[in-house]
């Protein structure tokens, strides 16, 4: 039988400075009521001067190799695959020092780069290790630190973004067990590259003293948020519906959906194209905003604890970001207590 990759423990970690709408609304031009209706995002927490990526991702990751410890899985990981948009440098990746503060010694260590569906790439791409048999276990991290590419006179992003961290640890196992990841959709659309971006200081524009360019350097995170968030909707219900079809089951099976926590519209409008209820998507975004990689995993934690995801449960995972990219998995979700 093929190695599945099971999930089998997870974690999360938000840093500890919550900024409330009101706040937001007294150094920019907006308000909770425009935050709250055209978003449902009421606050969100945002790392500390000099708290970075890494930090973040190495509690994340602690708590959920301790989550996985206390249950089926593994003591440790024999890879890390970090999920990020806001890496600590623009090289080396983030991923190897994670592992190696997280005392796992010398395992392969990589980050990936799908903005806000970076979560479920990495789970593909764990979910490909432990397949070529590569690895035994993974420890998937999504971690984002967006408050230091945000622009701080820009109201649209900075109302929207948080930072955070959320991980899972995935195991070899059996595809029937609780837990084991269904067939994993992923798409890209390059055409909308622009439509998501941080226009400078990558090899298109960089930063290099005496570059010439007709515009001037921009180094932050942009989004068309009309057009981001057509796409998503799309997206993330034809993703969600392969990713059922492909796993033998039918959307309206589906007990919980833990869709990209980007805006409630969104999840709303997932909820009536694929005509099932809203009560179905777990929404974790009013405390927390959209953190980006992160977002998914921090959203199960708290589906999970809030009783609303339980052991057993059919469950779609489902998410849409820069790139443009998308991608939607399914599985049985297992009895994993979240630290
Ligand atoms: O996470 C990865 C993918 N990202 C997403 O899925 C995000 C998708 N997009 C969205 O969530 C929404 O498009 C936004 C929340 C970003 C914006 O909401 P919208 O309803 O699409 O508004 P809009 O961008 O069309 O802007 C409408 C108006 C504009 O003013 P004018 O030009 O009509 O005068 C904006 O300047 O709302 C204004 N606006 C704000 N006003 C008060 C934008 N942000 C704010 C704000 N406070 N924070």
């Amino acid at each position: 039988m093929a190695r599945a990759a099971v999930l089998c423990g997870l974690g999360t970690y938000l840093p500890s400075r919550a900024v409330g709408n009101d706040d937001l609304a007294r150094e920019l031009d907006t308000s909770d009521e425009w935050i709250r209706s055209r978003t449902g995002i009421g606050q969100r927490y945002l790392a500390a001067p000099g708290q970075a990526t890494s930090d973040l991702a190495v509690e994340a990751g602690e708590r959920a190799l301790k989550s996985a410890a206390s249950g089926t899985g593994p003591d440790g990981a024999d890879a890390v695959v970090l999920a990020t948009t806001t890496p600590d440098h623009s090289c080396p990746a983030t991923a190897p020092v994670v592992a190696s503060r997280l005392g796992l010694g010398t395992v392969p260590a990589f980050d990936v780069a799908a903005v806000c569906t970076g979560f479920l790439y990495g789970l593909a791409a764990g979910a490909g290790l432990i397949a070529s048999g590569t690895a035994d276990s993974v420890l998937v991290v999504g971690a984002e630190t967006y408050s230091g590419i945000l622009d701080p006179a820009d109201r649209s992003t900075r109302a929207i973004f948080g930072d955070g961290a959320g991980a899972v640890v995935l195991r070899a196992g059996a595809p029937d067990e609780p837990g084991a990841l269904g067939p994993l959709v992923l798409g890209s659309d390059g055409t909308g590259n622009e439509l998501i971006q941080v226009p400078s200081g990558g090899s298109r524009r960089p930063f290099h003293a005496g570059q010439a360019h007709s515009e001037p350097a921009d180094p932050y995170f942009r989004m068309a948020g009309r057009q981001v968030f057509r796409n998503a909707v799309e997206r993330m219900s034809d993703a969600t519906t392969e990713a059922a079809a492909r796993a033998g089951r039918r959307p309206e099976e589906l007990d919980v959906l833990v869709a990209h926590q980007a805006n409630l519209r969104i999840l709303h409008a997932v909820a009536d194209r694929l005509r099932l209820p809203r009560e179905r998507f777990p929404v974790h975004l009013d405390r927390v905003g959209n953190t980006s990689a992160a977002s998914i995993p921090l959203a199960l934690a708290d589906a999970v604890t809030a009783g609303v995801l339980r052991p057993g449960h059919s469950t779609a995972l489902t998410a849409f970001g820069g790139g443009l990219t998308w991608g939607a998995t399914t599985l049985t979700w297992p009895a994993v207590v979240p630290v």
